[in-house]
């Protein structure tokens, strides 16, 4: 066994942008407050009538925190929400909305997205036909398959369905996200969705490890496959390689996001 850098493990590696193993949230603070520092002294010292015009105020600041994240090396996915979120917010305090759904509305989001910020892994779902690809990679034989952030389990629920002479294990550890996937998971023998960090979770055991997570994580992925699965075992993952290993095969999925698998199979990881 190879033990794995918990420096490493999950959150903390790197995803190869210019913000490596930095908290996102600090360059994205960074921006947005020094772009509100900016606008709001320029408005301060050349149009103080401008405080009258909030929405102008906040697309000006929008606008600087795109540009000033862009500089820090955000990566591109940022730029967008660096522009709208002052606006939106804006937008939405003029809505007048009860104290309440500003509260609900986070706490609801905290609970399917987690600790988004951490992982740097979001909620999205394996679609349709990439869920009836992977059940293709399923080994013919009996076989123990677990998917690393099962999101609402669909994905498991598919292939439990189709091959009950194989065991299925989901971990999730979004609350909302979990429980739903645990409670449409009850009945079924061959299913387990367990509520936690799947980096925690051995990997010994498992005939195939099906990953939709996202860059960031990758490179830890290919460490954890590597130190834990057996050498016949096969790692599937959805839409991200392995930086600097290469794939047994690549499949292109026939869907309209033309999603690609790609698979690893752990002997060669070595
Ligand atoms: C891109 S979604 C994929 C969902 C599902 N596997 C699918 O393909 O439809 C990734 C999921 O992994 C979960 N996740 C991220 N990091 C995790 C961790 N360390 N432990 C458990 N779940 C995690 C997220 O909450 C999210 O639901």
């Amino acid at each position: 066994m190879i033990p794995i850098d918990p420096a490493l493990n999950g959150a903390a590696a790197s995803d190869g942008t210019p913000c490596g193993n930095r908290h996102p949230l600090v360059p994205a603070l960074l921006a947005q407050v020094l772009a509100a520092l900016i606008v709001g002294g320029l408005a301060l010292l050349l149009a103080p009538a401008w405080f009258g015009r909030p929405l102008l105020l906040a697309t000006l600041q929008g606008v600087l925190a795109l540009l000033i994240a862009w500089r820090l090396g955000a990566p591109i996915w940022w730029l967008p929400i660096h522009a709208c979120f002052l606006p939106l917010a804006v937008m939405a305090r003029g809505m007048a909305l009860p104290g309440w759904v500003w509260g609900g509305g986070f706490v609801l989001l905290l609970l399917v997205f987690w600790r988004t910020d951490k992982s740097r892994v979001p909620l999205y779902l394996t679609n349709r036909r990439s869920r009836d690809a992977l059940q293709l990679q399923l080994p013919a034989a009996p076989c123990r398959v677990i998917d690393l952030g099962c999101g609402d389990g669909a994905v498991l629920r598919q292939l439990a369905a189709a091959r009950p002479d194989c065991s299925f294990v989901g971990f999730e550890h979004a609350p909302l996200t979990w429980a739903w996937a645990w409670l449409r998971a009850r009945g079924r023998h061959n299913l387990s969705i367990r509520c936690g960090d799947f980096w925690a979770h051995s990997l010994v055991g498992y005939d195939l490890v099906y990953a939709f997570l996202s860059p960031a994580a990758m490179p830890a992925l290919g460490i954890k496959a590597r130190a834990e699965m057996s050498p016949r075992a096969r790692l599937v993952s959805n839409s991200f390689a392995i930086p600097g290993r290469v794939a047994l095969e690549v499949i292109d999925v026939p869907d309209a996001r033309k999603t690609r698998f790609y698979t690893y199979d752990c002997g060669r990881l070595q």
